[in-house]
């Protein structure tokens, strides 16, 4: 009898305990600006496998595809007041929450994968991420990296900044992508993510800016037929949490989840470099025309730059900041 009660009791005590760890488990909610297939999609499935692995089950992540749960931007706002838990987006789409986030989308600043790792990674992202705590209440704990935003336009062939005079473009909300197409001369149309494929399709807009692999998920080839192989944003976008979400948990699983979001960072970088050219010759075969800027971009390069960069210098924290990344990119300061 005493056995049997022995028994019962440690049958009680395992099953309060796993109810209270089941109590505990959640699984996330993860919005997704893009569709499947991108690297946004690539990133959040890794996050959610290694926090799977990384909590023994408890804890997973469920990914919202294709700007279900609101507009990149809009996704900032719930997550900074916690009504969301995560978000992948893109940078730009951040950069109005946390202005010295726009070092990474100045024109041609990055200007290959290598600098976009040494950005994130480095003491630059640390600062970035601190930064974008601060101003935004979210904490970015992964990045993706999806490569050049290419030109996409249902037009004509655009080699110059005088062939988009007749192109309208459609931007994100981002001051600095506005301001970069008006240094190429025209006046682009701002407008929500969510909201792209349907005015490109309705020819609201002729045009739109976004990676290769973006444009094959998005399917933007079954609406456009020109490319124009700019480089003039390389595209980075981060894996936000909520931090009103972060501080409610563990300190084994926030370990847990920056560890997934590290995991899923180096695994962004080496899907992109297998991934983007096959691709871009699969767009290529389905009929898209693909150009490069004339004279090596260098018009491009000279108004974006001349016209672009100083005006944003304050709102990145000055000319220090952008010198010290400039440093860090092994380039000239200015
Ligand atoms: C945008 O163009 O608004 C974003 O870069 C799209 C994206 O998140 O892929």
């Amino acid at each position: 009898n005493k056995v049997a009660k022995v028994l019962s009791l440690s049958l009680c005590l395992a099953v309060s305990a796993a109810a209270a760890t089941m109590a505990q488990a959640k699984t996330f909610k993860v919005a997704v600006g893009d569709a499947a297939g991108g690297t946004q999609h690539e990133l959040g499935k890794k996050f959610n496998e290694v926090l799977q692995e990384k909590t023994g089950g408890k804890h997973d992540a469920k990914l919202f595809l294709n700007g279900q749960l609101g507009s990149e931007q809009d996704t900032v706002n719930d997550a900074s007041i916690g009504t969301l838990d995560f978000s992948i987006l893109a940078i730009n789409n951040v950069t109005p929450f946390s202005p010295s986030v726009g070092v990474l989308t100045l024109p041609y600043m990055i200007q290959s994968l290598d600098d976009a790792i040494t950005l994130t990674q480095g003491e630059v992202g640390q600062q970035l991420v601190e930064n974008t705590l601060r101003d935004a209440g979210v904490r970015i704990i992964g990045w993706a990296y999806s490569g050049f935003r290419v030109l996409t336009n249902s037009k004509h062939a655009v080699t110059t900044p005088e062939d988009l005079s007749d192109v309208v473009v459609r931007v994100p909300k981002n001051a600095i992508m506005i301001d970069t197409y008006k240094a190429w001369g025209i006046n682009p149309t701002p407008m929500a993510w969510s909201e792209t494929f349907t005015a490109l399709q309705q020819g609201v807009v002729d045009g739109q800016d976004n990676p290769y692999i973006t444009v094959y998920a998005m399917k933007f080839d079954e609406v456009q037929n020109h490319v124009t192989n700019l480089r003039y944003l390389f595209s980075i976008e981060p894996l936000i949490v909520s931090e009103a979400v972060f501080q409610e948990q563990s300190p084994e699983d926030q370990q847990a989840i920056l560890e997934a979001g590290q995991a899923a960072t180096e695994h962004s970088a080496k899907w992109l470099v297998e991934q983007e050219a096959r691709i871009k010759q699969e767009l290529a075969e389905k009929g898209m025309q693909i150009a490069d800027p004339a004279n090596g971009e260098q018009e491009w390069i000279d108004l974006a730059t001349s016209k672009v960069w100083p005006k944003y210098f304050d709102s990145i924290g000055g000319k220090d900041v952008l010198n010290n990344v400039l440093k860090t990119l092994g380039r000239d300061e200015i």
